[in-house]
C-alpha cells in the first residue's frame, strides 16, 4: 500500500480540521481532539485508491470528499464510544470522557452534517444517495446492535446485518465514491461498492476478534469492551454450540450482568478462546477478503490494483 499511502496520506491529514471550522468553540474543540489523534484513515484510502485503480488523474476534488468519509466515520467513533461506555480510544482519554456525553454527541452530529455538506460541493447526487443512505443504516446497524444485547442465540445472519450496517457500508460507499469520482459506469462501481462491503465485514470481525485477544496499551481502546456490554459477536457465535450447558449458562448469566465482575469477564473469553472461537473468526474474516479480492479481477490491473489487493490482505494482518 506505500504508493497510495505516500502520495495521499500526507494531504488528507494536512487538511482533515480544514472543514470543522465552526463559530462555536467547543466543537473546533472536541472536533480537533478526536481528527488529531491519531486513526489508520482506512477509509479514505479505500476512495483515493479506486479513483487511482481506474486511472483518474485528477484527484484535487476527491480529497474534500475522502476527508467528508473520514468525518463520518470520526462522527460514528464519537457517538460509539458514549453509546458504549468506552473511556478511551486511540490512546487518549475518549472525547466522552473528557467533554462529557452531551457535547460529544452533539459534536458528531455537527461532524454528520459537515460530511454531507462537503458531498453537495463537491459530489453528484449519486454520490449523496450512497452516502446518505450508509449514513441510515449506520444509526440503524448501531441501534439493532444495542436492541440484541444480552441476546446469546443472536443469529449469525443477524450478527451480519449489524456489522453490515455498522462498517460494512461505510467502506462500501467510500469504495464507491472514488469509483465514480473516475466516471465509472454503474456495475464498476457497485463491484467496487460490493468490495468495501466485503472487507468492511472482514475488519468488522477482526475488530471483534481484537476485543478478545488483545490488549488496551496495544488498541489504545478497552477491551473485552463487547463482552462487558453483553455483545454477542462472531468468535463467540463460531463456537457457541459447542460449549457445554454449563458453559452456555454462565455466558449468558455474564452478557446479561450490567457491568460484571473482571473475573467472569475474562472467564467467558477464556472459554471463547479455549475453543478457538478467534481461529474461527479469523478463517470467516478471510473469506471476505478472499470474495473482496475476486472483485478486483474486473478492474485495470495496475499498480493500484495490486495496493487494494494488500490493503484487503491487511484487515486480517492488522493488530490494531
Ligand atoms: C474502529 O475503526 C471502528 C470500527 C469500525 C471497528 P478503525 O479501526 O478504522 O479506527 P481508527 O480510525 O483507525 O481509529
Ligand atoms: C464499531 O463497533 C462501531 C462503529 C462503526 C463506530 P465497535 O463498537 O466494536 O467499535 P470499537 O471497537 O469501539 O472501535
Ligand atoms: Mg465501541
Ligand atoms: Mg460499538
Ligand atoms: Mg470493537
Amino acid at each position: 500500500m506505500e504508493n497510495l499511502k505516500n502520495e495521499v496520506l500526507n494531504q488528507i491529514e494536512d487538511s482533515l480540521d480544514k472543514f470543522i471550522d465552526s463559530d462555536v468553540n467547543f466543537i473546533l474543540k472536541i472536533g480537533n481532539y478526536i481528527l488529531s489523534s491519531g486513526g489508520k484513515r482506512v477509509r479514505p484510502l479505500l476512495t483515493i485508491g479506486f479513483a487511482k485503480v481506474l486511472e483518474e488523474k485528477n484527484i484535487e476534488n476527491l480529497i474534500p470528499l475522502a476527508i467528508a468519509l473520514e468525518y463520518l466515520h470520526t462522527a460514528s467513533l464519537l457517538h460509539d464510544d458514549v453509546v458504549d461506555g468506552a473511556d478511551t480510544r486511540r490512546g487518549k482519554p475518549s472525547a466522552n470522557n473528557v467533554f462529557g456525553n452531551e457535547a460529544t454527541v452533539l459534536t458528531g452530529d455537527y461532524m454528520y452534517a459537515t460530511a454531507l455538506n462537503i458531498f453537495s460541493t463537491y459530489g453528484n447526487i449519486d454520490m449523496i444517495r450512497v452516502v446518505s443512505d450508509a449514513v441510515k443504516k449506520m444509526a440503524e446497524g448501531q441501534l439493532l446492535e444495542l436492541k440484541k444485547i444480552a441476546e446469546f442465540d443472536l443469529k449469525e445472519e443477524e450478527y451480519f446485518q449489524i456489522i453490515d450496517g455498522k462498517t460494512a457500508v461505510l467502506f462500501g460507499a467510500c469504495c464507491y465514491v472514488g469509483a465514480n469520482y473516475a466516471n465509472a459506469n454503474e456495475d464498476l462501481a457497485n463491484l467496487a461498492y460490493d468490495y468495501g462491503i466485503k472487507i468492511g465485514r472482514a475488519f468488522q470481525i477482526v475488530d471483534d476478534i481484537l476485543d478478545y485477544i488483545s490488549s488496551e496499551e496495544k488498541l489504545g481502546k478497552p477491551v473485552c469492551n463487547d463482552i462487558k456490554e453483553g455483545k454477542v459477536t462472531y468468535p463467540l457465535i463460531s463456537i457457541r454450540d459447542e460449549l457445554s450447558q454449563e458453559e452456555k449458562d454462565f455466558i449468558k448469566n455474564v452478557i446479561k450482568t450490567i457491568n460484571p465482575e473482571e473475573e467472569n469477564i475474562l472467564k467467558v473469553r477464556e472459554i471463547v478462546l479455549e475453543k478457538q472461537g478467534h481461529k474461527k473468526a479469523f478463517e470467516k474474516a478471510k473469506e471476505y477478503v478472499r470474495k473482496a479480492i475476486q472483485n478486483l479481477e474486473e478492474f485495470p490491473q495496475n499498480i493500484y490494483c495490486k495496493e487494494l489487493k494488500q490493503l484487503a490482505e491487511y484487515i486480517v494482518e492488522r493488530e490494531v
